[in-house]
């Protein structure tokens, strides 16, 4: 008998212990922070600088803000949790809840994806903002479903251009060279189209291979080419803009699953505002790589529109391979883009 009241104590103490400790959960995290009910992983792969970083913070931010702290979102940086196509796998089995990607990664699970980032598409920036932030960016934003990947805004990564160990003063250049391209099929195919040899790298590795010479150029964005120290090895930079390849910020289904309409809302909501702060951040950096590299001493090349008309003519074979499901999707982006010449210049 006594035996049986020792046990119904020592079980209502252990159940009152776990109600208190419950109750204290729910509310305090060491400084009266709340506990969330979800905590999610958001993978990036640029620097803690980084304006897609900066962007990725903000979002956290206003997520956290706007749900009072029910939903917190971790951002691992510098490819903590691996390279860009790891990521994709990742998220499609569900193993990272959120990420910021590179449209030519994205790609390569989704081949329809190619049309927006082929090259010299885009008139410039303004006219790939029109495209992105209506109809065609909207619908593009839902391409990856089958892959359990949703799409949620579009960041900035500006325009790409080679960068080289030897110099490069005209298209022929290029003639001979191995150029690191991303893992993706359409910017090899670039590549051996303008001449010179293709070398899928991931981007953390980029910098040794062009220091142990194993490739002898590169081609990305002056932020990237600063943030990476490329310019410390590939002193040559060719100013040819030949591609604008939009980046996507993602979550995964399995995350959007756990959740009830009203914070999706949520979430999409903060995922547009955090786009338009980090275009902000990408202006702000972009002129200032380009102020620290050409301080440090690089070479600027600026093509002559001889090189750029050859550049385009020579890429012409990819909108065939890689989008001739999809040319009405290129006329209306070029009609986009005509849309926006002031009847002045026409
Ligand atoms: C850009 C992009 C990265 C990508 C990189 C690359 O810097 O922002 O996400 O990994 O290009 O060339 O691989």
């Amino acid at each position: 008998m006594k035996r049986i009241k020792i046990a119904t104590a020592l079980i209502l103490a252990a159940a009152l212990i776990f109600l208190v400790y419950a109750g204290c959960a729910k509310r305090f995290d060491g400084e009266s922070e709340i506990v969330p009910d979800f905590v999610f992983r958001y993978a990036e792969n640029q620097a803690a600088d980084y304006p897609t970083t900066l962007g990725a913070n903000k979002f956290a931010e206003l997520v956290a803000e706007r749900t009072s702290g029910r939903i917190k979102i971790v951002v691992f940086h510098s490819a903590e949790l691996g390279s860009e196509v790891e990521c994709i796998e990742q998220l499609r089995f569900g193993g990272i809840d959120f990420a910021r990607l590179s449209l030519s990664q994205l790609a390569e699970v989704s081949q329809s994806i190619n049309v927006l980032h082929l090259p010299y598409l885009y008139r410039d920036e303004a006219h790939m903002w029109r495209v992105l932030d209506g109809e065609i960016g909207d619908s593009f934003l839902g391409a990856l479903e089958e892959q359990n990947i949703i799409g949620l805004s579009w960041y900035n990564a500006g325009a790409r251009c080679f960068y080289t160990t030897v110099p490069i003063r005209k298209v022929e250049d290029l003639q001979g060279l191995t150029i690191r391209v991303q893992e993706s099929a359409m910017m090899a195919d670039m590549v051996r189209l303008l001449g010179a040899s293709a070398a899928p790298i991931v981007y953390s590795e980029v910098y040794s291979a062009l220091q142990t010479g194993r490739i002898d150029g590169a081609e990305n964005n002056w932020p990237s080419y600063e943030s990476m120290s490329h310019y410390e090895v590939a002193r040559y930079f060719y100013l040819d803009q030949h591609t604008r390849v939009p980046e996507m910020q993602v979550i995964s289904r399995a995350a959007m699953e756990k959740l009830s309409e009203e914070d999706m809302e949520i979430i999409r909501e903060c995922a547009k505002e955090s786009a338009l702060f980090e275009r902000e951040e990408w202006a702000r950096r972009e002129k200032l790589s380009e102020q620290i590299c050409i301080e440090k001493g690089v070479e600027v090349v600026v093509p002559g529109p001889e090189d750029v008309k050859l550049m385009q003519e020579l890429c012409q074979p990819l909108y065939e391979k890689y989008a001739a499901d999809s040319m009405s999707i290129v006329d209306r982006i070029i009609q986009l883009g005509q849309d926006e010449i002031p009847e002045s210049a026409s």
